[in-house]
């Protein structure tokens, strides 16, 4: 492994509780080794997410954002980005408007003024199709079983059947007419924590100046890049914007279980505005060496003890340690 990702690689293991740490481990390597078996290993790209596009531009607090977090990212100062939007699967030349691509993803890393960075990583479910990491290994494991001439009931139904929110979740799922166009969100809480100490769960969300999806029909007779496409076209044109909100958490909401959205009227906080202005020149180079992780927090911001969280960080570095060895 070459010397620079060491650090990076530390981090992301730092970052997983000591004792979630190593049977989180075990299931994160698990998982890598599930959508290799899914996708097909693809040398130097992601095992999830594995086609995508690099672009930087800045973020900007909203004034309510500083009394519910002291984040640096926050303050209202201008905090410069790098994003990549992304299709789902493993598969480096996936069609953008194929159903397969959908959950499309947002990843955004904050450079902050002390030199140190903290990541968002989102994508448009609504909520996640089960609860644990030890879930969606059993769930990925179900779909590799039930190819289309599987006996009935496959795996993925047997599973389906007695985890309701799978169908609810990628259910929801639509193709956008553009990555510019489409709402990304957060999934699983984290704690945001102000000056004065007070402490509120959260989860995010990016919203886009306006959500357009496309039928089934339309986003498949799409270029196979239109997507990536939009993005290069559209950032000549100008910039692209998302409004960072918080929905906020209230006693009794599960903090612990992203597949369970909490209620509609939950308030939603700005938090900020995304602005997005320049394409990467070189984003295959820039996405190889770029690892966005959803437990790289900062001072403000805190785990809200999501398992998800810590799962995650492991798989991402395994997947960032097979994509850089
Ligand atoms: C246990 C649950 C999950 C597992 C095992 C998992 C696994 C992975 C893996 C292995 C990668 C490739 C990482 C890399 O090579 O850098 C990835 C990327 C990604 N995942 Fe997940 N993921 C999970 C849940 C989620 C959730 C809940 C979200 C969003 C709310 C999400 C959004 C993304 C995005 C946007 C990327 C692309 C990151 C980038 O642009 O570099 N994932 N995921």
């Amino acid at each position: 492994m070459r010397k620079r990702f060491l650090p990076l690689l530390a981090a992301a293991l730092a970052l997983a509780s000591p004792a979630a740490r190593a049977d989180d481990g075990d299931v994160a390597t698990e998982l890598v080794d599930a959508f290799n078996k899914l996708f097909g290993v693809h040398p130097g790209f992601r095992a999830n997410h594995a086609k995508g596009v690099v672009a930087t531009g800045s973020f900007v607090g909203a004034p309510g954002a500083a009394a519910l977090s002291k984040a640096a990212i926050f303050s209202g100062a201008r905090i410069p980005v790098t994003v990549r939007f992304s299709d789902s699967t493993g598969l480096p030349n996936l069609p953008d408007g194929s159903g397969d691509a959908n959950p499309h993803g947002l990843s955004v890393k904050y450079a902050l003024p002390d030199g140190g960075e903290t990541d968002m990583v989102t994508n448009s479910l609504p909520f996640f199709p089960v609860r644990t990491g030890e879930e969606f290994l059993a769930l990925l494991t179900a779909i590799a079983a039930s190819p289309k001439d599987a006996p009935k009931p496959t795996p993925l139904e047997t599973f389906i059947a007695s985890h309701p929110a799978v169908p609810k979740s990628l259910g929801a799922l639509r193709t956008p007419d553009s990555f510019a166009h489409e709402q990304y969100n957060g999934v699983n809480a984290f704690v945001l924590v102000n000056k004065a100490g007070a402490r509120q769960a959260v989860r995010y969300v990016f919203a886009p100046e306006e959500t357009v999806h496309l039928e089934k029909e339309a986003a498949a007779a799409k270029p196979a890049d239109f997507l990536v496409d939009d993005m290069a076209a559209r950032l000549k044109q100008g910039p692209v914007t998302f409004t960072l909100k918080a929905q906020l958490a209230e006693p009794g909401d599960d903090v612990l279980d992203g597949s369970t959205p909490w209620p509609h009227e939950r308030k939603l906080v700005t938090l900020g505005t995304l602005t997005i202005d320049t394409l990467s020149p070189d984003s295959l180079e820039a996405q190889k060496k770029l690892l966005f992780l959803p437990g790289a927090l900062t001072d403000g911001i805190e785990p809200s003890g999501d398992p998800l969280v810590d799962v995650r960080d492991g798989a991402y570095a395994v997947s960032f340690s097979r994509r850089n060895p």
